[in-house]
This record gives structure tokens, sequence and C-alpha cells, in this order.
């Protein structure tokens, strides 16, 4: 699918980035972010017609939900390489920018950047540095694969020693296992404006990027789950099952708004960092979380006949809802949240074979300067 052919201009802005045209992260810079918006809009609609969908249903597709176009990420991945350079890949390869800066990082994610190139000059056996923003401060996951002399605990304590210096939260992984992990509480990010709702969540883990598109696409997923409510007339809670859920990005909130949730998910320290952000919020009656892969969930029968559920929510990986799509429960309607336009493309024309009518679909601007986009949609039968 080449999808920059969309995203042409005739008056090419100056990008804001100096890396910008080697740098993988980035691809619009060079158009106003309203041209960003109206083009990405234009390639999901055009998308969808060349993917055989009638007419119809791409009337349905509505104006894209926006955020900031700069200073929104809440999250990166830097990468490194043997001559202890940090940085991105350039695009499709693996040749890496050594960059300074970043700006759709967050103001506090960027400001660390200097910190983690120091870093890893010192210790080039880091192969890749996570730098996470919660509202208890900036997270440094550090990962290493296990090599040479790099086993010894001495090893550690010295580069935990040095991260300390920069960061207050630091997490050592060696292939993918904690070795060293100093910090008082977990990784928290806002679910509403107010800061009112934090969900908390293990560094490293998949986390929302950006806290004001994900704030967006929590309050469409409530108004969802409430009209449906209303239109039951309201006689007993709403049974939501949750699947991908994480440790509750949706679970928590819709729980809180009076709904009976079940998240199934298959992050075992995200089910237990979920089942705390129950508790702490007094929700354990309306939330519980199944440790289980979906497919799994789906089809061992765990799925009691009195467990009927009103709407199910997916937010699937990028591959999508191709495994379970011929497993679903019944339920009165569907919201599915796809973060890749492929899987969208196909896990909508499959609903919509298994007897599902599309009655919404809302783009949300979640990566501003990529060509990636969110797309929510619902159905109902
Ligand atoms: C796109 S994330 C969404 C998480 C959550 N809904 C949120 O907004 O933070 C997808 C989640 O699905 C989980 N996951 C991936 N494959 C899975 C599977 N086969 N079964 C259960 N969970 C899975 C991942 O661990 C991840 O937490």
């Amino acid at each position: 699918m080449l999808l920059t052919k969309y995203f042409q201009t005739s008056a090419p802005l100056i990008p804001v980035c100096p890396y910008f045209s080697q740098c993988g992260g980035c691809a619009l810079q060079n158009l106003s972010y309203l041209e960003q918006l109206q083009s990405k809009l234009a390639m999901l609609k055009n998308e969808m017609q060349l993917s055989g969908i009638q007419d119809s249903l791409i009337n349905l597709v509505e104006n894209v939900i926006a955020g900031s176009d700069y200073h929104y990420r809440k999250r990166i991945a830097l990468q490194t390489n043997s001559r202890g350079e940090t940085g991105f890949y350039q695009r499709r390869s693996n040749t890496l920018i050594n960059l300074q800066s970043c700006p759709v990082c967050s103001p506090a994610l960027e400001k660390k950047i200097a910190d983690t190139k120091k870093l890893v000059q010192e210790f080039p056996e880091i192969k890749q540095v996570l730098l996470e923003e919660g509202i208890n401060g900036v997270f440094c996951v550090l990962k290493l694969e296990k090599a040479g002399n790099s086993s010894e605990t001495s090893f550690y304590q010295e580069l935990l020693a040095l991260a300390k210096k920069s960061f207050n939260n630091v997490l050592i992984l060696e292939n993918n296992r904690t070795v060293l992990k100093d910090f008082s509480a977990d990784l928290q990010i806002p679910l509403n404006h107010e800061q009112s709702l934090l969900l908390t969540l293990p560094a490293g883990s998949f986390s929302q990027i950006n806290w004001q598109v994900n704030q967006q696409l929590i309050q469409t997923v409530l108004a969802e789950s409430l009209q449906l409510a209303k239109s039951r007339g309201g006689q007993r809670k709403l049974r939501i099952l949750d699947l991908y859920s994480g440790a509750g990005n949706f679970s928590l909130p819709l729980a809180q708004a009076g709904c009976q949730v079940t998240g199934v998910e298959c992050n075992g320290e995200l089910i237990r960092l979920g089942r705390e952000n129950a508790k702490k919020y007094g929700l354990e009656k309306n939330l519980k979380f199944i440790s289980s892969s979906v497919e799994q969930f789906l089809t061992s029968g765990r799925i009691r006949c009195s467990e009927q559920f009103d709407l199910i929510l997916f937010d699937p990986p990028r591959s999508g809802l191709e495994k379970i799509i011929s497993f679903l429960p019944p339920a009165k309607k569907l919201i599915l949240i796809s973060c890749y336009l492929p899987s969208f493309l196909k896990d909508l024309k499959n609903l919509y074979k298994y007897g599902w009518n599309v009655k919404r679909i809302a783009p949300f601007d979640m990566f501003a300067q990529t060509l990636y986009l969110e797309v929510l949609s619902t159905y109902t039968r």
C-alpha cells in the first residue's frame, strides 16, 4: 500500500526538524497540519474504495479528530549502534540517525535525549532505550542483550548508578527480563483532562503515546456505551467485554461510568496492574480482568451462557481481528479500534460479511506528522 501518494502539496513547508528527510519517524512535516488531516481523510476514503467497500459505508467516514501537531509523544524507543550513537532508524533501513532532538516528543522526553546519549556512550552494550512520560516523571527503560561481562552484578550496578544521575525511574532489562528496577511507583498516565482518573502501567509495556487523543478516544467509547445503555432503558448495568484491554485504558473509565466490564489481556504485568487500578478506585465489583490470549478466551468455552455481553470493545495489535473473527460471542454492539489501515479494511469487510451493520467510522490523529491513523468504528446487528 503506497500511502505517500495521498500527501502531496503545492506549497511545501520548511520542516521543523533538521533530520526530517532522513529520519524514519515523521513523513509529513512539509505539509501544514490542516493539509495532513485532509490528506489522511482522503487516504482513508480512497483506500476503502480501492478495497471494494461500498459508497454507503465510505460516506459514514467522519472528519479526523485532531490533537497537537508537535510535542505530543509520551513514549519513544531510541535505537543505538556499536559506535555508542543514539537515535531513530532511517526510513526502511537499520542505519541510525544520530539525533540530538525530536520535535514530536513531549518537552519532558525531548530534554532527556541528551542524557540518554551520554549514558549510551558510556555503556555501548545498551541496545535500546525507552523513554516514557508519566504524570509521576520520566521512566528510562534500558534494554540489553546478554553479552560479555554484562551479566555481572557490578556491571548493572554501575549502569544503574549512572542512569540514576539523570532519571528518577530506571528499569534495566536483559533479553527482556528485569535485572534491576529502581522506582517507588509504576508509570501513571491520565485518562481524563482533569487528571482525576489515572492508569498505572508497567514501564516498558504498551501505553497510548498521545494522551490528548487517547482521552478523546476514551470519551467517544464512553459516549457510544452510554448511548447503548440508554437505548436499552438503563434497567441494568451495561455488560462490556474489553478484548485486548491492557491495564484498563478503556475498562477503567467504563467501570467508573457504571458499566460491568470484563477485560481480557495476555500480558501478565498489565493484568496485575489492571487489577490494582480497579482496586485503587474501588471498582473491583464492576471490573474484572482475565489473563488469557483473546483466541484462547473465545474458543475455550470460558464465556458462560449466563455471561452475555451487550457490547464488545476490541483494541487489537496491528494484526487486527483475523484470528478471532469467526469466534465472536453474541452482542448488541461492537466498537473496533484499529491502529493499522490494512487490518481495519479487512476487519470491516469481514464484520460486514458476518452480518454486522457499520454505524460509524471515526478517524483519530494519534500520530501527527506520520502516515498513521487510528480508526474507531462501531457496528450493530
Ligand atoms: C493496541 S494494545 C491496546 C491496549 C489497551 N486497550 C490500551 O488502550 O492501552 C493491544 C493489547 O493487546 C495485548 N495483546 C496482543 N495480542 C494479544 C492476544 N493474542 N490476546 C490477548 N491480548 C493480546 C497487548 O499486550 C496489548 O496490551
